[in-house]
């Protein structure tokens, strides 16, 4: 896989709109969004504008009721679709949920649902704790990490699944600064190897990784740009 996968979009998505929970109708209406591998796209929007529920949505975590899916140029009913995207196309949420046992248990865990073989699963999950500079805590209780070092597992845990398309919410909130500056170069990579990568986040993840584009949730609307929004 490398970046002139980039052309074609694995999934687009055609008709997103979500009234879920909102008391005065629509929280967006977005015609159409694609995902595609090698590309970095950052998620811009106040508090509230709907870019977790957005995220849930491209991971088929959310129906909205009558949003197509196109998989790699073929449309599929939305269970076809988040059957041929599970695993390849992951979500990681903001405050992830990590379960009581140790940090190797809880990122294999992922694998050894998707049935990869032991020997291969132990040698894959430490290298992406390796790769997250997450090996002193291989042997802690997950459930006892800080904020910050679960949203690094977490990271690390959807990196093990090899997946396509990473979509993280806010990965980088509850982190320190140093926490924060290896998590952007961990994005970067993640890009470099050919993944697609998308960041919800209202911080400024400067020096990284190249932003291909941004994406702005304003008022129910999704802008796209070359420029940050956030940009003075
Ligand atoms: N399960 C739910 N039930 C009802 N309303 C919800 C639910 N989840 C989200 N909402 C509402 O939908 C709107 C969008 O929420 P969402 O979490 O997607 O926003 P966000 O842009 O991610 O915000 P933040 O920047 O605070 O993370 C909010 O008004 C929220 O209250
Ligand atoms: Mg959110």
């Amino acid at each position: 896989m490398n970046v002139a996968n980039g052309g074609a979009p694995l999934v687009a998505y055609h008709g997103i709109v979500w009234s879920g929970g909102v008391a005065n109708g629509e929280l967006f209406r977005i015609a159409q969004l694609q995902l595609r591998r090698g590309e970095v796209t950052v998620l811009r929007g106040a508090n509230g504008s709907g870019k977790t529920t957005l995220l849930k949505i491209l991971a088929f975590l959310l129906r909205p009721p009558g949003m197509r899916a196109v998989v790699a140029g073929r449309a599929l009913s939305w269970r076809r679709a988040r059957a041929r995207l599970r695993s390849r196309l992951v979500y990681v949420h903001q405050e992830p949920y990590l379960f009581d046992a140790s940090v190797t248990d809880n990122v294999a865990y992922g694998l050894l649902r998707a049935g990869v073989a032991a020997k291969v699963r132990a040698a894959r999950v430490a290298g992406v704790l390796e790769w997250g500079g997450l090996g002193r805590l291989a042997g802690r209780n997950a459930k006892r990490l800080s904020g910050g070092e679960r949203q690094r597992v977490a990271l690390a845990r959807a990196r093990a699944l090899r997946p396509e398309i990473i979509l993280l919410d806010e990965p980088v909130s509850a982190m320190d600064a140093a926490s924060r500056a290896r998590t952007v170069q961990l994005i970067g990579q993640l890009r470099a190897a050919g993944a697609g990568v998308v960041v919800a986040s209202h911080e400024k993840l400067d020096g990284g990784f190249a932003v291909d584009k941004f994406l702005h949730l304003q008022d129910g609307r999704l802008s796209v740009s070359d420029s940050d929004p956030l940009a003075p």
